[in-house]
């Protein structure tokens, strides 16, 4: 067989500067002289081209994907937005609403989707002690993977204050009998929350699922005989996809609510991040399809344990502050 190790890489074409002279006329030489052996088929020899093509620029192309890595890291550290750290308020406005955040759900998600979860409720402990105002959060069926993932990455949760995390069984063995005062919000029904009214809980789903499980929480609240109602982020905003949001979201939203005194729409604006809202794409940023968490929210690896106590204490929140 003809040796065709000597075949050009055609690798990253656009980005070189354009053969000279001599360069094509040496690849057309090389070409020539490579030639079907016989009795081989088109696509066999066709292959074989394209695994020697690769054999030959594979340490090239990596070295390219090291450097675009390298790049975009570079990139996502100087678009972090260093939030410079809010006080913790001496004291907060009570507020007699609270909410749960039901984290029975653990057998629907990946450990990626835990780790992020973990994530999100750092976020919301964060919002929790930096808000004006006092919204009580229980975190319920704390039990099983994600109760793992705060015991081995973030096992300074259990110093945390004014955040409940309760190993209940279920939601409803943690419900009290009487359920009146308590709303499961979710995005799949058509019931429109107005205000959050004093004595009442809401419920956010503890699950980052990229909504893979359709109307998993509204069908739950049915059968708990709880009502439903979602954010009426139509009213306010015209958002990039859909109006699945991260928990952490929702529950900052809900402090926002208090902070913004009752107006959804400011909530919204300032808490939502701009990929999310229709025409608020800031430059470099890339306007997307939004699931509830995109991406890095979904993916945010704040991972370290040093790293997720700084976000719990709000000392430095990423650009995207995902969902
Ligand atoms: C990532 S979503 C979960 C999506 C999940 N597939 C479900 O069945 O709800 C996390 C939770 O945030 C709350 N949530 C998200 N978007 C919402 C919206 N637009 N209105 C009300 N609640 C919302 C809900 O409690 C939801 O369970």
């Amino acid at each position: 067989m003809t040796d065709a190790t000597t075949v050009e890489a055609p690798v990253n074409r656009a980005k070189r500067a354009p053969p000279t002279a001599e360069e094509i006329e040496e690849a057309r030489a090389k070409k020539q002289k490579l030639q079907k052996p016989e009795g081989m088929s088109k696509s066999e020899w066709k292959r074989q081209l394209k695994h020697q093509r690769w054999e030959e620029s594979k340490d090239e192309y990596r070295q390219i994907k090291r450097e675009k890595k390298k790049a975009a890291a570079k990139r996502k550290k100087e678009s972090d937005i260093v939030v410079p750290k809010k006080k913790i308020p001496e004291t907060q406005t009570p507020t007699d609403v609270s909410v749960i955040m039901d984290c029975d759900f653990d057998d629907y998600m990946s450990y990626k989707e835990i780790v992020s979860l973990s994530n999100q409720i750092t976020r919301a402990y964060s919002s929790r002690r930096h808000s004006d105002y006092q919204v009580d959060l229980t975190i319920t069926s704390f039990n099983k993977n994600l109760k793992q993932r705060f015991d081995n990455a973030l096992s300074h949760y259990k110093h945390w204050q004014n955040i409940q995390f309760v190993e209940s069984e279920s939601l409803a063995a943690y419900l009290p009998e009487d359920t009146s005062k308590h709303v499961y919000l979710t995005a799949d029904t058509e019931e429109e929350i107005q205000d959050l009214e004093p004595g009442y809980t809401y419920i956010i789903g503890g699950i980052v699922d990229k909504n893979r499980h359709k109307k998993l929480c509204l069908n739950k609240a049915k059968e708990l005989g709880l009502k439903v109602a979602r954010l009426p982020i139509g009213k306010y905003i015209e958002m990039n996809g859909r109006h699945v949001l991260a928990t952490s979201h929702v529950y900052e939203l809900l402090c926002k609510y208090f902070e913004t005194n009752k107006d959804w729409g400011k909530a919204f604006d300032e808490v939502l991040p701009p990929r999310k809202v229709k025409g608020k794409v800031e430059s470099g940023e890339k306007e997307t399809e939004g699931g509830e968490e995109n991406d890095d929210e979904e993916e945010e690896e704040v991972g370290e344990e040093e790293s997720l106590q700084k976000v719990a204490d709000g000392q430095s929140v990423p650009a995207e502050n995902n969902a």
